[in-house]
């Protein structure tokens, strides 16, 4: 992740592929987008030497999200897998992955989240993991369901996972969400529709993979996430 961070998505947002901090049709951006010009911070926070997350690697039910209760979650079980990698292509290794996810039934664990579908209680619908050497990441869970969410009439999120993938600083952040291919909500959710390359809303929609779906066990999604450069996985400013 190199570059000044906000002049990376500046350039991506001229190309479309980072959604503007203010799409009206996203409601809440017309509060929370800046109205004023944004402060640069000064390089060193971005310095790696600086802080980082904790020491202890996620153990390995923290990339199972079917296994973090006594029992299973309901929902269909996918396994998400793909690799991070740089603006040239390579791998990054070691870096954590974090994703969080409604349940089956398109329900947040969230106190804000009480619309009237059911919680899971063998489902918490968070998971980490770090990436290994080859910038692969691996998790196991249940496909989320849609959910309203009261952005305009009638509105409905296409099934979505949220990720977010840090650097070697905490600085070097990126969240972004993953989507599964052919969902009809994708036209009527301005969020996707945010992003205005359609080049670019396709990068964030896995691809159903053979290669890791499981028989009689799961279907295998997969997603490769690229920071920066002209494949660059777009991401939430
Ligand atoms: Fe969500």
């Amino acid at each position: 992740m190199s570059g000044p961070p906000i002049e990376r998505v500046r350039d991506n947002e001229r190309r479309g592929v980072e959604p503007p901090y203010l799409s009206p049709d996203y409601r809440s951006t017309r509060l929370r987008a800046p109205d004023r010009p944004l402060i640069l911070l000064p390089e060193s926070m971005h310095d790696p030497t600086g802080p980082v997350y904790g020491e202890s690697p996620p153990a390995e039910t923290d990339s199972d999200l079917t296994r973090q209760h006594a029992g299973e979650p309901l929902g269909e079980r996918i396994i998400v897998t793909g690799r991070v990698l740089d603006r040239s292509g390579r791998p990054v290794p070691n870096a954590l992955i974090e994703l969080w996810q409604a349940n089956a039934a398109g329900r947040y664990i969230h106190q804000r989240d009480q619309h009237p579908a059911p919680l899971d209680p063998n489902f918490t619908g968070a998971g980490r993991c770090l990436t290994d050497g080859d910038g692969g990441y691996r998790f196991t869970t249940v496909k989320p369901g849609a959910y309203p969410w009261q952005n305009h009439p009638n509105a409905w999120r296409p099934a979505h996972i949220h990720f977010s993938i840090f650097g070697r600083a905490f600085t070097d952040r990126l969240v972004t969400q993953m989507y599964f291919p052919g969902d009809p909500l994708f036209a009527a959710d301005p969020i996707f529709q945010s992003i205005r390359d359609p080049r670019a809303r396709e990068r964030l929609v896995s691809a159903l993979d053979w290669d890791t779906t499981t028989p009689e066990w799961a279907l295998g999604y997969r997603l490769d996430i690229v920071l920066g450069g002209r494949d660059a996985t777009p991401v939430e400013a």
